[in-house]
């Protein structure tokens, strides 16, 4: 992969000036983080020499009373964004390396653990895979997980300014990346710190370009865990000085069948307004299939509606 990355400098799309860090987070687990970090990112490296359905971004609202089938006016063929994109596997679980068809790394050999720990075996780039399907031309790589990642707050916590560690390791290949998505762990602890801290407005950095993306459900539960998230979010702002911004809330398994309990808790996360709601993800069957055959769901079944919403997701937080 280095020598690939050596080789194929960017393509000529558009590129963000400083590379976005989008951290996807929610200490709950099962939300859908892993989902939304693999589609998201699929969707900013999909190609520009094709048109791939988007869903029309109108108003979420209307997603509130519509279980009717889609119509071709509720979409349109719009080119990829054709971006390079790392997609970081930051969850000992590694659900986000086996659904992409990847293997987590041998414990013993090399690991993102151990370059933030500060005890590399090699060079980062040795680490990363590509995510294959023609649709994304080379542009979607994965830094795979290791299970070593459950010792991370351990090891974090005899290491040197240990919140900046994500970005010490990430730094070196920062620069043939034009967005990182970081899939977090279901937890709040010293590793969440380093993701947030790593996805702060950086000083020669334009707003809204970098930040956390809080994945929940449409259900009351989930409003307890966003609110234990967004205190830590706010004592981490506190605390170290950091301009952290909310890139905003992806509600995710919306099935407005369920009825009054998922359409009122759509309508109070919209009611917050900041963060904002920038996607809703209906809960459909292609996404437990696409892990199933450990295919990314973009390749597997590319105009389904979960898709074309994360089509409008990666737009509406480009
Ligand atoms: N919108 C969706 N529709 C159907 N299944 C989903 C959807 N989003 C996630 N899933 C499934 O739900 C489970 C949990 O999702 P996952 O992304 O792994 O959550 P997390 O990373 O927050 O733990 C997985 O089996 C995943 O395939
Ligand atoms: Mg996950």
């Amino acid at each position: 992969m280095r020598v690939w990355l050596d080789k194929n400098p960017p393509p000529n799309v558009q590129r963000p000036a400083v590379v976005r860090r989008i951290i996807v987070c929610n200490q709950k687990g099962g939300v859908g983080k892993t989902a939304v970090t693999s589609g998201a990112g699929q969707a900013l490296a999909e190609g520009a020499d094709l048109l791939h359905p988007v869903r029309i971004s109108k108003h979420f609202a209307a997603l509130l009373n519509e279980d009717q089938p889609r119509s071709p006016l509720d979409y349109e063929d719009l080119p990829g964004p054709g971006l390079r994109v790392l997609l970081v596997d930051f969850d000992p679980q590694g659900h986000l390396t086996k659904q992409t068809g990847h293997d987590p790394l041998q414990l013993d050999g090399d690991s993102l653990t151990k370059h933030m720990a500060g005890e590399p075996k090699g060079d980062l780039r040795d680490l990363i895979v590509e995510v294959d399907a023609p649709r994304f031309g080379g542009r979607l790589h994965l830094l795979p997980a290791c299970t070593d990642a459950f010792l991370l707050d351990v090891k974090l916590s005899g290491v040197r300014a240990r919140e900046a560690a994500l970005e010490r390791a990430l730094s070196p290949v920062e620069h043939y990346y034009d967005v990182i998505l970081v899939d977090c762990p279901p937890s709040l602890g010293l590793s969440m710190d380093a993701a947030a801290f790593y996805g702060r407005r950086r000083p020669d950095e334009d707003p809204g370009n970098s930040g956390v993306l809080v994945v929940v459900q449409a259900e009351d539960s989930s409003a307890d865990a966003y609110a234990l998230l967004t205190s830590q979010i706010e004592d981490l702002r506190g605390d170290m000085g950091l301009e952290l911004e909310y890139l905003g809330i992806v509600v995710n398994h919306y099935d407005a069948r369920r009825g009054y309990i998922a359409t009122s808790s759509l309508e109070a996360w919209m009611a917050i307004k900041d963060p904002r709601v920038v996607g809703v993800i209906g809960d459909l069957k292609e996404q437990k299939e696409a892990v199933r055959v450990k295919q990314p769901l973009l390749a597997y079944a590319p105009r389904c509606d979960q898709a074309v919403a994360l089509r409008a997701l990666a737009r509406e937080i480009s």
